[in-house]
């Protein structure tokens, strides 16, 4: 698991706020939390007491150790904390919602590139989410290696884990190998497989619970990760 050391907090723009933080594994992190108009699920977990939004994003990550969604509600000084999506949408428009994009250095060999994910709680069929992920200029989520492996199940984390998130990912499968969209085969082994090989089932999902990669219909509806080379987008 990323353990987050310290933060430190700017105003990014107006809706957006950058995060700093260092980990163990990475030697820079950016969190950016952006406004967005979806909901927070009465599955969130509320924290009270949170004089501001920072201390609420602050506090959701520390608890969680996670980087899905933050919601403030200034008036009634609470912070709801969503990695549990099962719930029903509060609709009560004085909660402010911030959808968090993970971004680090370090991965590349030129150390100034940035790469950036983002999980999106939403269950939609492959083609959306890699739709999805095409319009901000990003792609689904790539693992073409071992740390590419490592970096997807601690952005998922124990608390992913523990719902059993299931996310598409980018690969589809042709005569038993899987294809990334850059036509390149995936390399054999930096996911361990569970294929049922049955017909049609030619799109890739990773399975938190098991930390395996499986086939599916793309027609399924499932969560995604985005990945996106710049961060200055996001
Ligand atoms: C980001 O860069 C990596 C490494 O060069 C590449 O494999 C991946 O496809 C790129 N992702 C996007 C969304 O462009
Ligand atoms: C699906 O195909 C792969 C590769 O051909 C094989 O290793 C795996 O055992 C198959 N799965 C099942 C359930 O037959």
């Amino acid at each position: 698991m990323v353990q987050v050391k310290y933060f430190i907090v700017f105003w990014y723009a107006v809706g957006n706020i950058l995060l700093y933080c260092e980990s163990d594994q990475f030697r820079n992190q950016n969190l950016y939390g952006s406004m967005t108009n979806a909901y927070p699920k009465s599955s969130c977990m509320r924290i009270n007491d949170i004089d501001l939004v920072i201390h609420c994003l602050q506090t959701c990550m520390a608890n969680t150790g996670i980087y899905y969604m933050s919601s403030y509600n200034r008036e009634k000084q609470a912070c709801l904390c969503c990695v549990d999506f099962s719930g029903s949408e509060i609709t009560d428009s004085s909660w402010n919602t911030y959808e968090m994009t993970f971004c680090y250095t370090g991965y590349k060999d030129d150390k100034e590139d940035k790469n950036c994910l983002k999980y999106v709680p939403e269950a939609v069929t492959f083609p959306e989410a890699e739709a999805y992920c095409q319009e901000k200029g990003g792609a689904l989520f790539k693992m073409d290696s071992q740390q590419k492996f490592d970096i997807l199940t601690d952005f998922i984390g124990p608390i992913g884990k523990m719902n059993d998130v299931q996310t598409w990912i980018q690969a589809k499968k042709n005569g038993g190998d899987w294809y990334f969209d850059d036509n390149t085969v995936m390399p054999s082994g930096v996911c361990p497989m569970d294929n049922t090989n049955d017909s049609g089932e030619n799109r890739l999902r990773f399975r938190a619970k098991d930390v395996k990669c499986a086939d599916h219909l793309g027609t399924k509806r499932y969560e995604f990760v985005c990945e996106y080379n710049n961060s200055i987008k996001y």
